[in-house]
């Protein structure tokens, strides 16, 4: 087995007498994905040596010049002339060989005193989780902005709605759109939620058991914005629930996507017809010439499997783990960076086909009365006429049966055989055979009647405001 020479920037060796084996140090290595984490490690050393010098371990002049350095280091790393090399075990390693080239090793050996990787790692996971859950927000809440605004461009059109995927009642498209808006808005409560508990800050908890140096946890914790200092430094080294509930939260965003987009897929076959895609925001194919595939909702469907993996990995490395920190816990990162990069890649192009979708209005309307869908409002109306609901219910599927026999639609049924079928069924009932009239009766809370859409749609543009960036991509389809 090939073995390497002592590592420059390695953080540990002095125990060692044999170098590392050149395999182990390939295993280890996190520096390609935990680069990302760079600019949060260095605020977080900015943060550290405020109370290093706060606890008397560096001078005022010392401090000053660290801080000097280490905002030049961040600017180096920022315009990439200061760069991870392969030999750096994780970003901490790299970033203390990037101080020391500027600040010596004397002064820049100081400041890794009364500190462990371990409460570093978990407090940078949470500064850049709790960063990056403010650009998925963003992203979320213009897709709500866009949706209230489709739902807004077809307040009156009705279409089929459906329960175990058949022709269940009306319902208004708009009704329909604000159902997938609502879930979303949810999940940006749920992540406000997760923000509570993802704001404490481990750093003073060192290894695990704490530091002797007597650093100050709330300087370095309102240093970093965070509410204050973990009470348990074992908890606070060793845990990643809060990494976890990230991976929910985004990944239940990624399911509630992926169950639109089985929609819009649906929605977008000749057989349905309801909606077109615009052509910026959709695909062709490399062999048939007529193809425009939906790719856009399709990837939004195969990523959520995707980030319901990452989720999982991510429970099954915790599952097992004993206190305080083990080498496993590395492993929680990459599945939420991948989460991350794919909401970020994912949701601005979903949202611009959300935007840019024509809808076939005629067509909806079409088919919204279609599969006897007025059939509870006539057993409704039945009971308005004091006939219990069990025997309306019955009197109705004689209506249906009727119908389908003969091929009629429920208000064409001859007055004698609705007669014939109960003599409650007067031909009066045929005031609630119309999709609007049965629209227009749902008016309980929540229901899909214009007023109760109105509400919905006041209250998200109470909480969203009005159009953001959503605007833009929506005046493309104009252009188109
Ligand atoms: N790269 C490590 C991680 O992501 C940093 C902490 C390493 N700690 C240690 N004791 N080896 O978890």
């Amino acid at each position: 087995m090939s073995e390497q020479s002592g590592e420059a920037g390695a953080l540990w060796g002095g125990r060692f007498e044999g170098a590392t084996s050149a395999a182990v140090a390939a295993l280890s290595r996190s520096i390609h994905f935990d680069w990302r984490l760079a600019k949060y490690d260095l605020a977080g050393t900015r943060a550290h040596i405020r109370a290093l010098q706060s606890a008397g371990y560096l001078n005022t002049a010392e401090l000053e010049k660290l801080d000097r350095y280490l905002v030049q280091l961040a600017e180096r790393v920022e315009n990439g002339s200061f760069t991870a090399k392969p030999a750096d075990e994780d970003v901490h390693s790299a970033l203390e060989r990037g101080l020391i080239e500027i600040a010596g090793a004397e002064l820049g050996g100081k400041v890794r005193a009364g500190r462990s990787r371990n409460d570093q790692i978990a407090t940078l996971i949470r500064t850049y989780l709790l960063d990056e859950a403010k650009a998925i927000e963003a992203l979320v809440v213009e897709l709500i902005q866009i949706l209230t605004a489709r739902a807004e461009e077809h307040m009156s059109v009705a279409m089929p709605g459906r329960t175990h995927f058949q022709h269940a009642q009306p319902v208004l498209l708009s009704h329909q759109l604000l159902a997938h808006a609502w879930p979303l808005v949810r999940d940006l409560e749920r992540l406000d939620d997760w923000r509570k508990r993802a704001s404490f800050s481990p750093y003073g908890a060192a290894a695990l058991a704490g530091n002797t140096l007597g650093l100050d946890p709330n300087l370095v914790a309102a240093e970093l914005g965070l509410t204050g200092p973990m009470a348990n430094s074992i908890d606070a080294t060793s845990s990643r629930d809060v990494v976890a509930e990230f991976s929910f939260i985004t990944t239940l965003i990624g399911i509630n996507l992926s169950r639109f987009s089985e929609e819009i897929i649906i929605w977008a076959t000749a057989e349905f017809g309801y909606v077109r895609l615009a052509d910026a925001f959709s695909t062709g194919s490399s062999i048939m010439p007529q193809k425009k595939n939906p790719d856009v909702a399709e990837l939004a469907r195969g990523k959520a499997g995707r980030m319901i993996g990452d989720l999982t990995g991510l429970l099954a490395t915790l599952k097992g783990l004993p206190l305080a920190y083990n080498r496993d816990l590395q492993e929680d990162k990459e599945p939420v960076f991948d989460q991350i990069d794919t909401l970020k890649v994912l949701l601005p192009a979903f949202n611009g086909m959300v935007a840019t979708m024509k809808f076939n209005v005629e067509r909806l309307e079409e088919l919204a009365p279609a599969g006897f869908s007025l059939a509870t409002d006539v057993a409704e109306w039945l009971v308005k006429k004091k006939v219990v609901f069990r025997d309306a219910h019955e009197i109705t599927g004689q209506l249906v049966s009727y119908c389908e026999k003969h091929g009629l639609e429920l208000h064409e049924v001859p007055d004698a055989e609705m007669a014939a079928i109960s003599p409650a069924l007067t031909p009066d009932v045929r005031e609630v055979l119309s999709v609007q009239g049965a629209i227009r009766a749902r008016q309980g809370a929540g229901g899909t009647a214009l007023p109760r859409v109105l509400d919905q749609i006041s209250a998200l543009r109470r909480q969203f405001g009005v159009l953001g960036s959503g605007e833009s991509v929506t005046s493309q389809e104009t252009a188109n």
